[in-house]
């Protein structure tokens, strides 16, 4: 199992710079990040398993194959999650959906928990969990956490930007868990944003500033 994957695709790298600018209205942001995500779930989704099927083309029975198991759960991490979340449904429209509420103390950079609700046999499937940054990780820590003892097993985490720290932080906390991002940064400033970065994403989506 590959721990860090970057889809560095052409078209993420285009959008991610349109993302990065300061001068990118929210409205804009926010069709960015949607198109990003559906480019992150087709990566993320590579490896599902696959089930024969027969059926009838028009012109003769064949046999073809479909996804099989149960269906992918994406967990959002609220806020700046539903960002993602939106454009990984546009792929994915089958799949369930969780919500974990965390926000991250600024003083202590420790994650604030305020909301939980996955579902029921979470145990059983594929599980993807989404936040556009992965800054110290104590946020992305904590939820998969929080998600095991539920009994997830079979979790990735996608997010847009990641920091080495963050990434440190995850392979020592949940090694099992692989990590896909858009862009590996260059470092935290003292106040745990990511730089060069794109600044506060729930802010940015969600034009609360
Ligand atoms: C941001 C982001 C992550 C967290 C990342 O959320 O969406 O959840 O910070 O930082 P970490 O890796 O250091 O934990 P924030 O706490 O700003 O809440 P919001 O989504 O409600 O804006
Ligand atoms: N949360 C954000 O929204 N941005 C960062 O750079 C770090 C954490």
């Amino acid at each position: 199992m590959r721990h860090l994957t970057v889809v560095d695709h052409p078209l993420v790298q285009h959008k991610l710079t349109l993302l990065r600018m300061k001068q990118t209205p929210t409205a804009e942001f926010r069709r960015l990040v949607n198109e990003i995500a559906l480019l992150l779930a087709y990566e993320i989704t590579r490896d599902l398993p696959l089930e024969e099927v027969p059926i009838e083309t028009p012109l003769m029975p064949a046999r073809s194959k479909v996804l099989a198991g149960k269906k992918v759960c994406i967990v959002s991490i609220l806020r700046a999650g539903d960002g993602l979340l939106e454009g990984m449904l546009d792929l994915i429209p089958s799949a369930r959906v969780g919500h974990i509420g965390l926000y991250r103390d600024p003083v202590t950079l420790q994650p604030v928990d305020y909301y939980y609700k996955v579902p029921q046999d979470i145990a059983e499937r594929p599980v993807i969990v989404v936040d556009p940054m992965l800054a110290t990780a104590n946020s992305a820590a904590r939820a998969i956490a929080r998600l095991k003892e539920s009994g997830a097993r079979d979790i990735k985490f996608a997010c847009l930007l990641a920091a080495p720290e963050g990434l440190a932080r995850m392979k020592e906390a949940h090694p099992d868990v692989p990590v896909f991002t858009a862009s590996l940064d260059d470092g935290l400033d003292d106040h745990g944003y990511i730089l060069p970065g794109l600044g506060d994403a729930g802010d940015r989506l969600f034009g609360t500033k």
